[in-house]
Protein backbone atom coordinates (compact mmCIF):
# COMPACT_ATOMS: atom_id res chain seq x y z
CA UNK A 1 0.00 0.00 0.00
CA UNK A 2 1.87 3.14 -0.82
CA UNK A 3 1.12 5.81 1.42
CA UNK A 4 1.05 8.27 -0.93
CA UNK A 5 -1.59 7.19 -3.08
CA UNK A 6 -3.46 6.84 0.66
CA UNK A 7 -3.05 10.36 1.42
CA UNK A 8 -4.26 11.37 -2.01
CA UNK A 9 -6.98 9.67 -1.84
CA UNK A 10 -7.95 10.63 1.79
CA UNK A 11 -8.06 13.98 0.60
CA UNK A 12 -10.76 13.00 -2.17
CA UNK A 13 -13.92 12.82 0.46
CA UNK A 14 -13.33 16.77 1.05
CA UNK A 15 -13.74 17.58 -2.52
CA UNK A 16 -16.77 17.40 -5.22
CA UNK A 17 -16.92 14.42 -6.58
CA UNK A 18 -17.55 13.82 -10.43
CA UNK A 19 -20.78 11.87 -9.95
CA UNK A 20 -22.24 11.96 -6.64
CA UNK A 21 -23.30 8.37 -4.62
CA UNK A 22 -26.85 9.81 -5.38
CA UNK A 23 -26.59 9.66 -8.76
CA UNK A 24 -25.09 6.63 -9.32
CA UNK A 25 -27.94 5.11 -7.82
CA UNK A 26 -30.44 6.63 -9.32
CA UNK A 27 -29.17 5.72 -12.51
CA UNK A 28 -28.08 2.45 -11.60
CA UNK A 29 -32.74 2.01 -11.14
CA UNK A 30 -32.96 3.40 -14.44
CA UNK A 31 -30.56 0.91 -15.97
CA UNK A 32 -32.25 -1.81 -14.27
CA UNK A 33 -35.67 -0.93 -15.52
CA UNK A 34 -34.06 -1.30 -18.87
CA UNK A 35 -32.69 -4.64 -18.47
CA UNK A 36 -35.87 -5.55 -16.67
CA UNK A 37 -37.95 -5.15 -19.59
CA UNK A 38 -35.01 -6.50 -21.73
CA UNK A 39 -34.88 -9.86 -20.64
CA UNK A 40 -38.09 -11.29 -18.88
CA UNK A 41 -37.24 -14.72 -19.21
CA UNK A 42 -33.56 -13.82 -17.41
CA UNK A 43 -30.15 -12.83 -17.71
CA UNK A 44 -26.67 -14.64 -16.98
CA UNK A 45 -24.56 -11.48 -16.06
CA UNK A 46 -20.81 -11.63 -16.30
CA UNK A 47 -19.08 -8.97 -13.54
CA UNK A 48 -15.60 -8.34 -14.84
CA UNK A 49 -13.36 -7.87 -11.44
CA UNK A 50 -12.77 -6.32 -9.56
CA UNK A 51 -13.59 -3.24 -10.79
CA UNK A 52 -17.61 -4.15 -10.95
CA UNK A 53 -17.85 -5.69 -7.66
CA UNK A 54 -19.84 -2.54 -6.27
CA UNK A 55 -21.60 -1.81 -9.92
CA UNK A 56 -22.77 -5.15 -10.13
CA UNK A 57 -23.81 -5.72 -6.68
CA UNK A 58 -25.94 -2.78 -6.40
CA UNK A 59 -27.47 -3.25 -9.88
CA UNK A 60 -27.85 -6.82 -9.47
CA UNK A 61 -30.07 -6.67 -6.18
CA UNK A 62 -32.85 -3.81 -8.82
CA UNK A 63 -33.50 -6.70 -11.32
CA UNK A 64 -36.31 -8.41 -10.71
CA UNK A 65 -36.10 -11.31 -13.59
CA UNK A 66 -34.17 -14.47 -13.23
CA UNK A 67 -30.32 -13.78 -13.14
CA UNK A 68 -27.02 -15.90 -13.17
CA UNK A 69 -24.08 -13.63 -11.74
CA UNK A 70 -20.23 -15.02 -12.30
CA UNK A 71 -16.95 -13.42 -12.62
CA UNK A 72 -13.83 -12.26 -14.30
CA UNK A 73 -10.87 -11.62 -13.32
CA UNK A 74 -8.93 -8.77 -15.98
CA UNK A 75 -6.01 -6.41 -15.11
CA UNK A 76 -4.86 -4.08 -17.60
CA UNK A 77 -3.53 -1.54 -15.02
CA UNK A 78 -0.05 -2.92 -13.58
CA UNK A 79 0.28 -0.90 -10.54
CA UNK A 80 -0.30 2.93 -10.99
CA UNK A 81 -2.63 5.14 -12.94
CA UNK A 82 -0.48 3.85 -16.37
CA UNK A 83 -2.15 2.98 -19.70
CA UNK A 84 0.08 0.11 -20.00
CA UNK A 85 1.06 -3.39 -18.56
CA UNK A 86 -0.50 -6.31 -20.46
CA UNK A 87 -4.27 -7.69 -20.38
CA UNK A 88 -5.02 -10.54 -18.42
CA UNK A 89 -8.50 -12.42 -18.85
CA UNK A 90 -9.55 -15.45 -17.05
CA UNK A 91 -12.56 -17.10 -18.00
CA UNK A 92 -13.54 -19.43 -14.90
CA UNK A 93 -14.79 -22.97 -16.91
CA UNK A 94 -17.30 -22.83 -14.00
CA UNK A 95 -18.59 -19.33 -15.49
CA UNK A 96 -22.54 -19.25 -15.10
CA UNK A 97 -24.56 -21.27 -18.28
CA UNK A 98 -23.45 -18.99 -21.34
CA UNK A 99 -24.14 -21.35 -24.38
CA UNK A 100 -27.45 -20.54 -25.50
CA UNK A 101 -28.05 -17.98 -22.79
CA UNK A 102 -28.71 -14.26 -22.44
CA UNK A 103 -25.52 -12.80 -21.32
CA UNK A 104 -24.47 -9.51 -19.87
CA UNK A 105 -21.10 -8.27 -19.21
CA UNK A 106 -21.13 -6.06 -16.67
CA UNK A 107 -18.06 -3.56 -16.19
CA UNK A 108 -16.93 -0.63 -14.40
CA UNK A 109 -15.31 1.49 -17.24
CA UNK A 110 -15.31 1.21 -21.20
CA UNK A 111 -11.47 3.09 -21.83
CA UNK A 112 -9.65 1.63 -24.24
CA UNK A 113 -12.20 -1.05 -24.90
CA UNK A 114 -9.23 -3.46 -24.94
CA UNK A 115 -10.72 -5.47 -21.83
CA UNK A 116 -14.62 -5.49 -23.14
CA UNK A 117 -13.55 -6.21 -26.67
CA UNK A 118 -11.14 -9.46 -25.60
CA UNK A 119 -14.08 -10.98 -23.24
CA UNK A 120 -16.72 -10.06 -25.83
CA UNK A 121 -14.60 -12.45 -28.11
CA UNK A 122 -14.07 -15.30 -25.92
CA UNK A 123 -17.72 -14.81 -25.00
CA UNK A 124 -19.47 -15.25 -28.29
CA UNK A 125 -17.10 -18.15 -29.01
CA UNK A 126 -19.29 -20.40 -26.34
CA UNK A 127 -22.31 -19.01 -28.34
CA UNK A 128 -24.79 -17.41 -26.06
CA UNK A 129 -28.61 -16.70 -27.37
CA UNK A 130 -27.71 -12.71 -26.94
CA UNK A 131 -24.76 -10.98 -25.93
CA UNK A 132 -24.77 -7.11 -24.40
CA UNK A 133 -22.56 -5.06 -22.75
CA UNK A 134 -23.20 -2.54 -19.28
CA UNK A 135 -20.42 -0.40 -17.79
CA UNK A 136 -21.06 2.51 -15.62
CA UNK A 137 -18.73 4.51 -16.93
CA UNK A 138 -17.78 5.32 -20.67
CA UNK A 139 -14.60 7.79 -20.89
CA UNK A 140 -14.73 9.91 -23.70
CA UNK A 141 -11.54 8.96 -25.94
CA UNK A 142 -11.22 10.32 -29.56
CA UNK A 143 -7.89 9.11 -29.87
CA UNK A 144 -9.39 5.25 -29.87
CA UNK A 145 -10.72 4.34 -33.31
CA UNK A 146 -12.90 1.13 -33.44
CA UNK A 147 -13.79 1.27 -29.50
CA UNK A 148 -16.18 -1.52 -28.93
CA UNK A 149 -19.83 -0.11 -28.15
CA UNK A 150 -21.48 -0.56 -25.11
CA UNK A 151 -25.23 -1.53 -25.16
CA UNK A 152 -25.94 0.24 -21.81
CA UNK A 153 -23.92 2.91 -20.29
CA UNK A 154 -24.30 4.56 -17.35
CA UNK A 155 -22.39 7.79 -17.29
CA UNK A 156 -20.30 9.22 -19.83
CA UNK A 157 -17.23 11.09 -18.56
CA UNK A 158 -14.08 12.86 -19.69
CA UNK A 159 -11.09 11.67 -20.47
CA UNK A 160 -9.43 11.89 -16.40
CA UNK A 161 -8.51 8.68 -14.42
CA UNK A 162 -11.44 8.68 -11.92
CA UNK A 163 -11.81 6.60 -9.03
CA UNK A 164 -14.05 5.26 -6.25
CA UNK A 165 -17.33 3.30 -6.72
CA UNK A 166 -14.84 0.16 -7.44
CA UNK A 167 -12.25 2.17 -9.22
CA UNK A 168 -9.05 1.72 -8.13
CA UNK A 169 -6.27 4.11 -7.76
CA UNK A 170 -2.77 1.78 -7.58
CA UNK A 171 -5.17 -1.03 -5.67
CA UNK A 172 -6.84 1.55 -3.90
CA UNK A 173 -10.04 3.70 -3.61
CA UNK A 174 -12.78 1.06 -4.50
CA UNK A 175 -14.64 1.72 -0.98
CA UNK A 176 -15.15 5.45 -2.14
CA UNK A 177 -18.95 5.35 -2.46
CA UNK A 178 -18.68 8.18 -5.14
CA UNK A 179 -16.75 8.59 -8.41
CA UNK A 180 -13.59 11.43 -8.25
CA UNK A 181 -11.19 12.40 -10.88
CA UNK A 182 -7.86 12.61 -9.65
CA UNK A 183 -6.68 15.94 -9.44
CA UNK A 184 -3.84 16.60 -12.06
CA UNK A 185 -4.91 13.29 -13.88
CA UNK A 186 -2.69 11.27 -12.46
P1 LIG B 1 -9.84 -0.69 -21.04
O1 LIG B 1 -8.75 0.27 -21.40
O2 LIG B 1 -11.17 -0.29 -21.62
O3 LIG B 1 -9.45 -2.12 -21.41
O4 LIG B 1 -9.99 -0.62 -19.47
C1 LIG B 1 -9.56 -1.66 -18.67
C2 LIG B 1 -9.75 -1.43 -17.20
O5 LIG B 1 -8.89 -0.40 -16.79
C3 LIG B 1 -11.14 -0.99 -16.74
O6 LIG B 1 -12.05 -2.03 -16.60
C4 LIG B 1 -10.77 -0.40 -15.39
O7 LIG B 1 -10.67 -1.43 -14.43
C5 LIG B 1 -9.40 0.20 -15.65
N1 LIG B 1 -9.53 1.65 -15.86
C6 LIG B 1 -9.68 2.34 -17.01
N2 LIG B 1 -9.78 3.66 -16.80
C7 LIG B 1 -9.70 3.81 -15.45
C8 LIG B 1 -9.76 4.95 -14.57
O8 LIG B 1 -9.92 6.12 -14.96
N3 LIG B 1 -9.64 4.69 -13.24
C9 LIG B 1 -9.46 3.44 -12.72
N4 LIG B 1 -9.43 2.34 -13.52
C10 LIG B 1 -9.53 2.53 -14.86
MG1 LIG C 1 -12.01 -3.29 -14.69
Amino acid sequence: MDPNVARILDRLPQTDPLIAAKAIENRIAALADELNARYPDGVSIISVMTGAMPFTADLIRQLTVPVQVSVVVARSYEGTAQRNGELKLRLPPEACAVTGQHVLVVDDILDSGQTLGRLFADIRAMGPASLAGCVLLRKERPDITGRIEMDYVGFDIPDAFVVGYGLDYDGLGRNLPAIYALPGGA
